[in-house]
């Protein structure tokens, strides 16, 4: 999958600056507790905004499927390694004790649905080893696919061979490299200069000894870059893309009001995740690495994003509040409600395996067509060529 070099670790120029300072690193694990508080009190904060597009989108019920239910097949890949279903739990949390137990609980729930799961940002590692632990899904979830997450500055600012040695050490299969330039212009020590970014991202993806993610945060990935990131040899792009979790609003409820005033213009920011997916799902480069995540509610949302093109789609607010509910055992139960409703579009779309699902007719509403139109119109693709209507 991964058509980097394995060339293995490669000497990276000098960092330009050391990771993180004591006070820094206390900060951190006090922001990412934050986050969590913030991300889990639904009634107290709103942190999902805009919409995703998927409801302009519909399956044709076929009254007469023609198969049976033994012969529906939800298998693929991921990582490289089979896995039982074609969704993921997105990267989150770490770095923090509350943190630390929800990654348990997320890789609980992993390891018995047999699907692959994310850790959030690994970056205190390099300057607190003592919480590796944190991070040490492997552990739990030895079955399935595991990655681990960073971000995109980091890898600009740090050596990459350091990098590779802690990715040995957590024995993952990938890692996932995350962009998110909005979520940090709305924190007050977030990174401001994004300059060198993109290079520092293809040094990295072109000689990690593992595959590499990348991913935004629920803004979703610019089509362009897909491409690029595409050519360059990026194992998955996991658009990430709105209509889910706003990471300008969670970041504003940590701020002034003021502050909060400017994040609610940025309610509708960013590509709808499933209009972008609509658009560059069927670039051809494309096939078996699109990865659907964003604002994914429903099981039927992941069916939609499959049949758009998607390899698989990710969750990560809905799995992370069913673990602040009832641990583990909530979240199993919500992966088992996705794949009985994912199972049941095969069964009446009349598709035995997910590629079958892939390629069925979908009927589009008007507003979203416009919206896929509009997309590829600004971009200047021919709606002809991309699009897949
Ligand atoms: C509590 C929480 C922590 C997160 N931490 C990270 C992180 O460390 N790294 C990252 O790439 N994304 C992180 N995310 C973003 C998610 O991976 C995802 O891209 C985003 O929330 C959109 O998906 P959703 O609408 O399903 O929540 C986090 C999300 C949540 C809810």
């Amino acid at each position: 999958m991964n058509t980097a070099s394995n060339s293995g670790i490669e000497d990276s120029p000098p960092p330009r600056r050391q990771p993180l300072t004591e006070l820094e690193v206390g900060a951190l694990g006090t922001r990412k507790t934050q986050h969590l508080e913030i991300c889990l009190d639904h009634d107290r904060y709103r942190v999902e905004t805009g919409s995703t597009g998927f409801e302009g989108v519909s399956f044709l019920h076929r009254a007469l499927p023609e198969i049976a239910d033994h012969e529906i097949d939800t298998g693929t890949t991921f990582l490289g390694r089979p896995v039982r279903l074609p969704l993921f739990i997105s990267s989150m949390t770490g770095g923090s004790e509350a943190g630390y137990r929800a990654n348990k609980e997320l890789a609980r729930a992993a390891q018995a649905t047999g699907v692959p799961v994310g850790m959030g940002s690994i970056r205190i590692l390099f300057r607190k080893p003592e919480v590796f632990d944190h991070f040490a899904l492997k552990k739990i979830a030895p079955d399935v696919p595991v990655f681990a997450n960073i971000g995109s500055v980091q890898l600009r600012d740090m050596n990459h061979a350091e990098i590779f040695e802690v990715l040995r050490r957590l024995e993952v299969e990938g890692i996932a490299v995350h962009l998110n330039p909005g979520q940090e212009l709305f924190q007050s020590d977030g990174d401001r200069d994004f300059r060198g970014v993109l290079e520092a991202v293809l040094r990295f993806v072109s000689s990690c000894p593992i595959p590499v993610i990348i991913k935004e945060t629920g803004f979703g990935l610019d089509p362009l870059l897909v491409r690029t990131l595409l050519d360059a040899g990026a194992a998955y792009l996991d658009l990430a893309g709105s209509g889910g979790t706003n990471w300008v609003q969670v970041e504003a409820y940590r701020a002034e009001a003021e502050e909060r005033a400017a994040a609610e213009e940025f309610a509708d920011w960013g590509y709808r995740t499933g209009v972008l997916l609509a658009a560059v799902g069927r670039l051809p480069q494309a096939e078996g690495r699109i990865l659907a995540s964003g604002g994914l509610r429903t099981g039927l949302d992941l069916a939609k994003s499959l049949a758009l093109g998607a390899h698989a789609g990710g969750y990560a607010l809905p799995l992370i509040r069913a673990i602040n509910e009832g641990g583990a055992e909530k979240a199993i139960e919500l992966i088992a409600r996705y794949e009985k409703v994912l199972r049941t579009v095969m069964m009446l779309t009349g598709s035995r395996t997910l590629a079958e699902l892939r390629s069925v007719r979908l009927q589009r509403s008007a507003a979203f067509q416009e919206a896929v139109h509009a997309l590829l119109t600004a971009l200047e693709w021919d709606p002809g060529e991309y699009g897949g209507a």
